[in-house]
């Protein structure tokens, strides 16, 4: 007998939201309906597909043509009694109710039925609310608590996204919203000092996120704020040599943070760059770019080198350069 882990599907119909004691593996919720898997032994709708019964994996390969997200959940492949393709997850025998045998059909539109589960030779009510969680391409979530643009978001240690700034309406943001992925619900955090656009956001090392520049008001600012996941709250470092803003940062491999160009509070697009030193709170000057440019990127390679690309001059206009540090 082989040793199965089965998915384990739990329906509530009101939000259970904080009821989990297990990390779920997803969850999704839709007019408060809410899904969640958990890991379990027991008997499942795609149980020992081989024998007696005939539901497939699904193809999740991207050239197929069903609709099943790949994922680290596999999905089965419900069959109607027309053979028409639903794409779900293998759900716990135990909560499936029967179809009507004679009309093959099911007590409530938000349930199809299906005839190749391994839970029953009779059909089973598949709830369409499962099919979601393989389905491929774009799937709504929770709404922000604010709309927002020229923004930043930043994966956190511990799986949640912090969104930070950014406009809305004409009015620039110092709120920071945090995204749990595993309720698909937004919360609001502390917010920052400053409002900010055109900002930077880099996670460091030891988990905190580090803010700099940006716009508040009119000017670029020359003072970051490092968030803390752990407490919720902002707290200063030191400044920066310059103000700026529509500048970029990069985590360097050893813990250090380069920022580089952008525009400072004198309007003049920058060359400098600058090391932030997390151990110390204390920025220090670095070598400058060949160009001065904003609006450009920077990526770290896996050499350790950051390549910095494009970006405009505020003269001589669009920059193809692109150099190393
Ligand atoms: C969801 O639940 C909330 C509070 O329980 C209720 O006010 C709302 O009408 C419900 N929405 C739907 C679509 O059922
Ligand atoms: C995919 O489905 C569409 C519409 O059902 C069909 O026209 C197309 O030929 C199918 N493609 C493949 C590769 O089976
Ligand atoms: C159902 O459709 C699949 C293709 O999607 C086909 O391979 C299979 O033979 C069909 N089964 C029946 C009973 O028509
Ligand atoms: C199945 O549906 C038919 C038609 O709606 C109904 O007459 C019959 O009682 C249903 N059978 C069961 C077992 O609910
Ligand atoms: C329909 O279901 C009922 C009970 O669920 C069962 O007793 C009956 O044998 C089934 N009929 C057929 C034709 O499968
Ligand atoms: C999110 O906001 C959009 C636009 O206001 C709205 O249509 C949608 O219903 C909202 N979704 C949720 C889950 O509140
Ligand atoms: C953040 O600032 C906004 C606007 O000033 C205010 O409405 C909101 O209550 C503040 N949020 C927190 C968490 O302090
Ligand atoms: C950092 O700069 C801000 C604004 O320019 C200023 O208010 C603050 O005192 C400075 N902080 C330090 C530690 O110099």
């Amino acid at each position: 007998m082989r040793s199965i882990v089965a998915l384990f599907f739990i329906i509530s119909l009101s939000s259970i939201k904080g009821q989990t004691t297990q990390l779920p593996i997803y969850y999704c919720s839709e007019n408060n309906a809410s899904i969640q898997f958990t890991l379990s032994s027991s008997s499942h709708s795609a149980w020992n597909p081989t024998s007696s019964c005939s539901l497939q994996q699904c193809d999740t390969s991207l050239n197929s043509n069903n609709s099943c997200r790949s994922s680290s959940t596999p999905c089965f492949d419900y069959r109607t009694i027309n053979n028409i393709s639903y794409c779900a997850p293998g759900i716990l025998c135990s909560i499936l109710e029967r179809c009507n045998n004679t009309t093959q059909t099911c007590s409530s539109n938000s349930l199809v039925c299906v005839i190749n589960s391994c839970c029953s030779p009779q059909p089973v009510c598949l709830p369409f609310l499962a099919t979601q969680m393989c389905e491929r391409g774009w799937v709504s979530t929770g709404n922000m608590t604010s709309a927002r643009y020229w923004h930043t978001a930043s994966l956190l240690s511990n799986g949640k996204v912090l969104v930070t700034g950014g406009s809305a309406n004409g009015i620039f943001l110092n709120s920071a919203d945090l995204y749990d992925s595993s309720t698909g619900t937004w919360t609001p955090t502390s917010n920052m000092t400053d409002e900010r656009i055109y900002h930077t956001a880099s996670l460091l090392s030891n988990g905190k996120v580090l803010v700099t520049g940006g716009i508040a008001a009119t000017s670029p600012l020359n003072s970051p704020e490092l968030y803390d996941p752990s407490t919720g709250t902002w707290t200063t470092t030191g400044n920066m040599t310059n103000a700026r803003r529509s500048h970029t940062a990069s985590l360097l491999s050893n813990g250090k943070v380069l920022v580089t160009g952008g525009i400072d509070n004198n309007a003049n697009v920058l060359n400098s760059a600058e090391l932030y030193d997390p151990s110390i709170g204390i920025w220090t000057t670095t070598g400058s770019m060949t160009n001065a440019r904003e609006y450009h990127t920077a990526s770290v390679l896996s050499n350790g080198l950051v390549l910095v690309t494009g970006g405009y001059n505020g003269n001589t206009g669009i920059l193809i350069s692109a150099e190393l540090y």
